[in-house]
């Protein structure tokens, strides 16, 4: 018999021995995912959100007001587009002061309490850094233009013409003509990319490096949570100024198209990008680097991630973004390519945004543009990515273009008229209900006008109708978020052969259920059946969880599953 005492001792021998077992197996636990990996970040453009001071101009304390709106909605992060001190030749992207906020928007005490209120309600901020150049009020342009021997001349690109009159080369900026400007006060060209009004930074400038990730630590220390960075590809040009490649045809600006071979994607960018990558992986919390980045292809896509991973945790897939038209097979080959790129590394998908036509309009048929809304919505946020929405979209708003070219307030459509007319059409004001400016601004004229869609497309409206887009994003964005399969699972394509509808399934990491994403991108029915055996999967039915239009079985069986014109179907598979 074992007296109480030795079994007492046993206990506690057994007890340390196990802690000792264990104890190795504990640290080997992985360590959680950084918050980055399951949030859905919003867009929002400061000047059209919400005017909070009726000057028909959005700003800071109209984004705080509206953040119960946000929690509401599910988003996790909130990318605001720039609200430095600026010219505002490009609204925002020409920065005259990195380490402050432009008076327009409020004041960094504003932005301060954005910051804190977000916080509250469990949503992060992410700045956006416009690191390839800054506006030509900023004062270190001032300083470098002011003399050829000023100790900040090399802080941008300076070079003499070729022959008097006559710039260094043939590079043109993306926003028209030569991408080289003359400064007749010290007799050279400054190069710029885009406007003549935005110089480009000289990123070979070891000084630049160290105040532009000054500026990093600046918005770091002040709470933000990452940086989307503006325009990365261009951040280095051949030394040598060779001339671009001449392309056939003509550009929206009259000049000859060119391939931009030496002025962008040099490989000199992914230094600054590791770079950058240690000065926010110095700060707690794992703030993240999303990069603007239009790559041409899934090698180059995935080379943003570092070779290893040590660059930018959320390269923006431009690709995706661009297929432009519904097309299962694009779309399957393309997020197939992302899932398994080779560094391993995050998708990060988007559809709209401040510089692209509104997905509402550029899927739509004409016919089917809210259900199709519904479409696009169900696929950024079924997939396994990091998904990112553009202010208004969850409402279905639309692009309105100008009618007229006085009424252009973009610089690219006021050159570019009529073939190119500007990025207005995307930047309207936010649709918050059927009042006057659609509850935008009090303003007697907001600064892009508010589109007479507004009075039926509004979040009021929207909030009353349980069919609404609005409501749709709100199911998808709380199932995305309360379901393993769909937070956490692998991504696999069914039905690789369909023309028309785009199946997926979300594998849950676990023993729960798993759930299939069945997406008609056709106007006409489409009947689908599934073997999942090949994923251990046996059932014969799965149970709808979210469909439009809406499906009311209780089950339906994997043998045949007849989709609606562009429907939504979503369902649990035990
Ligand atoms: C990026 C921005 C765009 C801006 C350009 C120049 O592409 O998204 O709006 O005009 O950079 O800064």
């Amino acid at each position: 018999m074992v007296t109480t005492t030795r079994r007492f001792a046993i206990f506690w021998l057994f007890s340390l021995v196990s802690l000792f077992l264990l104890r190795p197996a504990a640290a080997q636990q992985p360590a959680p995912d950084p918050w980055w990996k399951h949030a859905v970040i919003y867009e929002i453009y400061p000047r059209s959100f919400q005017d909070s001071n009726g000057d028909g101009l959005g700003d800071l304390n109209g984004i705080t007001s509206r953040l119960d709106y946000l929690h509401d909605l599910g988003i996790d992060a909130i990318w605001i587009t720039p609200l430095y001190p600026s010219p505002q030749v490009d609204f925002g992207y020409d920065v005259s002061d990195y380490v402050s906020v432009d008076p327009a928007y409020g004041t960094l005490a504003d932005f301060d309490r954005l910051v804190s209120e977000a916080k509250k309600r469990n949503i992060r901020i992410i700045m956006d850094f416009v690191i390839n150049h800054t506006s030509d009020k900023h004062a270190w342009f001032l300083e470098s233009r002011s003399s050829r021997t000023n100790p900040k001349r090399d802080w941008y690109i300076w070079r003499d013409g070729k022959a008097p009159g006559q710039p260094p080369n043939n590079w043109l900026s993306l926003f028209g003509h030569s991408a080289w400007q003359f400064d007749s006060s010290t007799n050279q060209y400054y190069y710029h990319f885009f406007y003549v009004q935005q110089p480009d930074l000289n990123w070979r400038n070891p000084q630049v490096r160290q105040a532009m990730y000054n500026v990093l630590r600046f918005w770091l220390d002040r709470g933000v949570s990452g940086f989307r960075l503006d325009a990365v590809t261009t951040l280095f040009e051949d030394p040598g100024l060779h001339d671009d490649p001449i392309l056939p045809g003509k550009n929206a600006y009259g000049d000859p198209n060119i391939q931009h071979k030496y002025t962008d994607n040099l490989p000199q960018i992914h230094e600054v990008l590791r770079e950058m990558r240690k000065v926010v992986d110095s700060y707690p919390g794992n703030p993240v680097l999303i990069s603007e980045a239009d790559q041409p292809n899934i090698s180059e896509l995935a080379k943003m991630y570092g070779a290893h991973n040590d660059e930018v945790q959320l390269p923006m897939d431009f690709q995706v973004a661009d297929v432009n038209r519904l097309s299962a097979p694009q779309f399957r080959k393309l997020l197939d390519e992302v899932v398994n790129n080779p560094a391993g590394g995050q998708p990060h998908y988007f559809f709209s945004n401040h510089d692209q036509v509104r997905q509402w309009d550029r899927y739509g048929d004409g016919v089917h543009n809210d259900q199709i809304a519904k479409l696009m919505a169900a696929l950024l946020l079924t997939t396994r990515a990091t998904p990112q929405l553009y202010y208004g979209e969850e409402i279905g708003m639309r692009t309105t273009i100008p009618e007229r070219k006085e009424d252009v307030q973009d610089p690219i459509g006021i050159l570019g008229w009529p073939q190119e007319k500007g990025r207005d059409g995307e930047r309207t004001p936010m649709q918050w209900d059927a009042s006057k400016n659609a509850g935008f601004s009090a303003a007697a004229k907001t600064w892009l006008p508010v589109p007479p869609s507004a009075a039926q497309y509004n979040v009021a409206a929207e909030q009353k109708d349980p069919h609404s887009i609005l409501n749709f994003y709100k199911l998808l964005l709380a199932l995305r978020r309360s379901n393993a399969a769909l937070r956490d699972g692998g991504y696999a394509a069914l039905n690789r052969d369909d023309a028309s509808v785009l199946s997926f399934l979300r594998k849950n990491p676990g023993t729960g259920g798993s759930v299939l994403v069945a997406l008609n991108m056709s106007a006409s029915p489409q009947t689908v059946s599934f073997d999942l055996a090949s994923f251990g999967l046996h059932e014969k039915s799965a149970i709808p969880i979210l469909t439009a239009p809406e499906n009311a079985a209780a089950a339906v069986s994997l043998s045949g599953i007849t989709i609606p014109p562009f429907g939504v179907f979503i369902a649990a598979v035990r």
